[in-house]
Parts: structure tokens; C-alpha cells; sequence
């Protein structure tokens, strides 16, 4: 399969991975796509048939039972989902209680769903109920700038949201909710992936300690823009940092007015937090 005759629901995946390793975000299998399928875009995709039996799930997740999801295969390199999709991402279903998997495309000749495939369905799960069935995609990626903050700065929830809100304009707009900081787990666990999905009930962008971001939105453009938006502030901040120090940035009534004008309710917590420490 080539990248023009791939089926229409493979076209988004192809250019957002292409994109994020384009950025810089995807070394070797780092991160991982997933994608719920629309049924009135895709049709029912009824003629697929089953590649596996039923995979058990580690936890059943009936919000989200019998969705389609276009996920990428753990393992893959994203850079090369635009070459061959066929053998980088697939299609799996969840069965009608929402318990277990199966493959219907893709991930040719033997590969599998990402191993972060937990996180994935489970925030798919809480997005559909939260947007009213609006959000449809969630990525992972290990964005460089975002992951170096990690290691530079003392960070919780509301101090990693106001500094990136500081470090660039249109943050507040971009993310009035925040970023959720999720302290280290082991990648891949159930812990991660509990604690990722309950992070997206509230927050579109959660930021993994050491490791990168999970982001949701209603399809992968508007997903891959927020990392983009956020990666983009920390690399401001960097740069800043590395050319001396931070002499000067946004204040509290700044980020407050910005978030007024453009009629977003920035989160108070985060306008709250005391990030003085990162511009001494
Ligand atoms: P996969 O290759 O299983 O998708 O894992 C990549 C990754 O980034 C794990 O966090
Ligand atoms: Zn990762």
C-alpha cells in the first residue's frame, strides 16, 4: 500500500506522525497514536475480518464498547507510518462490554497495538463522556522541551501551568485548563495509565515526568497543535534561561487579561501558583 491508496481513515495518522518526526518528538518507537473512529467517516468497516481472538483488557471499559480504534503498533517507528501504514498502525475493535480487543487491520505481518494501549483506551474512555463525544484522538510523544523542563525545575500542576502560560501569549488560550504534571510512573503500567486518563478528564495536555506528554482533542491536528503550543513555551523558557537568565516574563494580571480578551476561563489554580523560583 502506498501513501496515496491507503484507506481514508489512515490519512490523518500518516500526516500528524510524519509531522511529529518532523519535530523531533518521535526517536525511534517513541510515542504513540490513537484514534477513535468515526463510523459516518469510515462506515462500519464490517468487512474486515478478524485477525485475533478477543484480548483481554486490564480493565473493562464499557464507555467505550464496541468503538473502533486506529492505534499505532508498539515497537514502530512513527517515521515510517507514512511508508508503510499497513505495517505500522492497525485497526482493533472492543468488544461489546468493552473488556477485550481484537485486530481487524494493519500491524502486518504479526505486530501488535502500542504497549501504552491501556492509557490510551482508558482516556479515550473518559474524553468521549467529558466532550459529549466530541474528542476523538490522544497522542503520546516524548517531546524534547517539555521532557527537559521536567528535569530542570522543582514542578506540580499548577506551577508547570503558569510557567508554560508565562514562557508564551497565547498559552491561556491554547490551554486555559492547564497542563496536568503526572510525578514518574513505570511506563506502559496500569498506574500510568489510570492516572493519564483521569488527567484528561480534567486537562487536555498531561505532561510524564522524565518521559513526555499524553494530549487530547477532537481529532490529531487539534492534539498535535497543543503539544506544539506547550513544547514551543517550554523551548522558550529554555532558551531564555540558557542565554543567562529570565530577567523579565508575563505576570499573574498579564496571563489574566490575555485570558479575558479571548473569552477563556484560565484555571485558577494555575493563575494562583507561585512560579517566582523559576524567574530568579
Ligand atoms: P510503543 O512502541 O509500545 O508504542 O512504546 C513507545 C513509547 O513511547 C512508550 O512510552
Ligand atoms: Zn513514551
Amino acid at each position: 500500500m502506498t501513501r496515496e491508496d491507503a484507506p481514508v481513515f489512515v490519512r490523518e495518522i500518516i500526516k500528524t506522525s510524519g509531522d511529529m518526526w518532523m519535530k523531533g518528538w518521535a526517536e525511534a518507537n517513541g510515542g504513540n497514536i490513537s484514534l477513535r473512529l468515526r463510523p459516518e467517516k469510515t462506515g462500519d468497516l464490517s468487512g474486515f475480518a478478524p485477525k485475533t481472538d478477543w484480548i483481554p483488557l486490564e480493565k473493562a471499559l464499557p464507555g467505550v464498547a464496541g468503538e473502533k480504534f486506529l492505534v499505532s503498533g508498539t515497537g514502530k517507528f512513527l517515521r515510517n507510518i507514512p511508508l508503510f501504514p499497513e505495517k505500522n498502525v492497525g485497526v482493533i475493535e472492543l468488544d461489546a462490554a468493552g473488556a477485550a480487543y481484537r485486530q481487524l487491520w494493519g500491524f502486518e505481518p504479526d505486530g501488535r497495538p502500542t504497549s501504552e494501549l491501556e492509557a490510551h483506551l482508558r482516556s479515550h474512555e473518559v474524553i468521549k463522556a467529558a466532550s459529549g463525544n466530541v474528542k476523538h484522538a490522544v497522542i503520546h510523544t516524548h517531546a524534547p522541551h517539555l521532557i527537559a523542563l521536567t528535569y530542570a525545575l522543582a514542578l506540580d500542576t499548577p506551577r508547570l501551568t503558569k510557567l508554560l502560560w508565562q514562557s508564551h501569549a497565547e498559552c491561556v488560550v491554547g490551554f486555559p485548563e492547564g497542563v496536568e504534571f503526572i510525578p514518574w510512573m513505570m511506563a506502559g503500567s496500569p498506574e500510568i495509565a489510570a492516572a493519564t486518563a483521569d488527567a484528561l478528564l480534567r486537562r487536555n495536555l498531561a505532561v510524564w515526568q522524565f518521559h513526555g506528554v499524553f494530549a487530547t482533542g477532537r481529532n490529531l491536528d487539534a492534539a498535535f497543535g497543543l503539544i506544539d503550543m506547550a513544547d514551543k513555551a517550554a523551548q522558550i523558557y529554555l532558551m531564555a534561561r540558557a542565554a543567562g537568565r529570565v530577567a523579565c516574563t508575563l505576570t499573574t494580571d498579564q496571563v489574566a487579561r490575555i485570558a479575558a480578551n479571548f473569552k477563556v476561563t484560565a484555571d485558577p489554580a494555575g493563575l494562583a501558583a507561585d512560579t517566582a523560583d523559576y524567574f530568579a
